[in-house]
């Protein structure tokens, strides 16, 4: 990624390290398994304030392109057919503009693109986005300038089938309009969420994590995902949260494709961070260079707490035992951790007697589980 498209705006490029390393290792799981074909579906296309003009390496459409055809091209030259569509929106007819004409000079350079470009408010073309959307599983990135613009009833039109949604949620708007209750918050609230979610919230206060946690219900209860998850971006100069990227998914590796992405984009944006503080250039934190941003923070505090985390799962499962895969997915869905930690405790559980070694079954010299071993809590037989 070339640092100097994103000047001053790392946080910006923490979104597209994100987004690149994302939908790289998505495209290569559905197109490589049995899928073949996926749409991509980027609803606020931009470009916004991009500064690459040529070439828009720095917009999410940019990235889209030149990722989804690599893999693409990549699998085609190990004999796999597959076939990839992006369909891009935007609303503002001048940015539209440009994004067509981009997409008109340079679609030979990617031969294994399917592109359509839309203008028009998300919502209002919600339909013809569906209709063009054919492929058997879509990826959907929702990254507006503030609060509106993707009412629950577009979400659902589009996220559709086999899906995963990818939606950016901006701290400093939500928190400024969401606080207090009024009779406009009311209606965004219901736009948000959903009439059902929405209602015992009106009459109070809502701090921004509470409005993050309504939007992460509704994935699962409005839009069907099994698993709503979500990265924390800083904003370097003002030192605070700016976006959450929510990401909704049914599958647990979906779960494990964010976080792997996560763990790789977001210290080093942290770290990018702390090396600006340390060359002066944020004064304000000069006695703080070192101290993490807060996916550094959390994922501290998630490693730490993981042994009592896997513990208090783990027991759950004595009368409904789960594969390794669903409960790797179900600790990470909240908490920054990889398979490979949760394994590491898993195994100490078993040494200590207190989980079963289903695994050994299977291999056994085998340490720890693999994703299609059963969890089986047994502490409570031996104590
Ligand atoms: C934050 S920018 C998107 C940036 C882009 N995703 C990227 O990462 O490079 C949001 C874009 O959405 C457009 N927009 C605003 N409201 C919209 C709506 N209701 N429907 C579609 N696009 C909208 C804006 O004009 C702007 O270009």
């Amino acid at each position: 990624m070339d640092e100097s498209f994103y000047n001053e705006r790392e946080q910006t490029k923490a979104k597209h390290d994100l987004l690149r390393r994302y939908l790289e290792r998505f495209a290569y799981k559905i197109l490589g398994s049995g899928w073949q074909a996926l749409d991509f579906i980027d609803g606020f296309s931009g470009p916004w304030e991009n500064k690459d003009q040529t070439r828009f390496r720095d917009t999410s459409f940019g990235i889209a392109l030149e990722t989804l055809n690599m893999v693409a091209a990549n699998l085609s030259e190990r004999g796999k057919a597959v076939q990839v569509r992006c369909i891009f929106n935007e609303k503002d007819p001048a940015a539209a503009k440009d994004l067509a004409d981009f997409v008109a000079r340079v679609r030979p350079d990617f031969p294994h693109v399917e592109v359509h470009t839309l203008t028009g408010a998300f919502d209002e073309n919600a339909s013809a986005i569906d209709s063009l959307a054919t492929h058997p599983f879509r990826l959907v990135l929702v990254d507006p300038t503030g609060w509106t613009g993707f009412p629950i009833e577009a979400l659902k039109t589009v996220c559709k089938g086999r899906c995963e949604l990818i939606l950016n949620f901006m701290h400093n708007y939500i928190a400024w309009h969401f606080a207090n209750p009024s009779l406009n918050r009311e209606r965004w609230l219901t736009e948000l969420i959903g009439a059902e979610l929405a209602a015992p919230l009106h009459s109070r206060e809502l701090s921004v994590e509470e409005v993050r946690d309504a939007v992460l219900a509704m994935l699962k209860a409005e839009l069907g995902f099994a698993y709503a998850c979500h990265s924390p971006i800083e904003m370097v100069k003002k030192r605070r949260l700016h976006f959450s990227m929510i990401y909704g998914t049914s599958a647990a590796d979906g779960v494990f494709v964010l976080r792997e992405a996560e763990k790789k984009a977001l210290p080093d944006h942290e770290w990018k961070v702390n090396d600006r503080r340390a060359r002066g250039q944020l004064s304000m934190f000069e006695d703080e260079e070192h101290s993490p941003g807060p996916y550094g923070t959390l994922r501290s505090r998630h490693l730490e707490d993981l042994p009592a985390l896997v513990t208090k799962l783990a027991r759950q499962t004595k009368d409904a035992p789960l594969s390794f895969k669903r409960f790797a997915a179900t600790v990470m869905e909240k908490h920054y951790v990889s398979p490979t930690e949760i394994k590491e405790k898993v195994g100490e559980l078993a040494k200590q007697g207190l989980i079963k070694p289903t695994w050994k079954t299977r291999k056994e010299k085998a340490r720890v589980p693999d994703g299609g071993d059963l969890i089986v809590w047994i502490g409570d037989e031996i104590t």
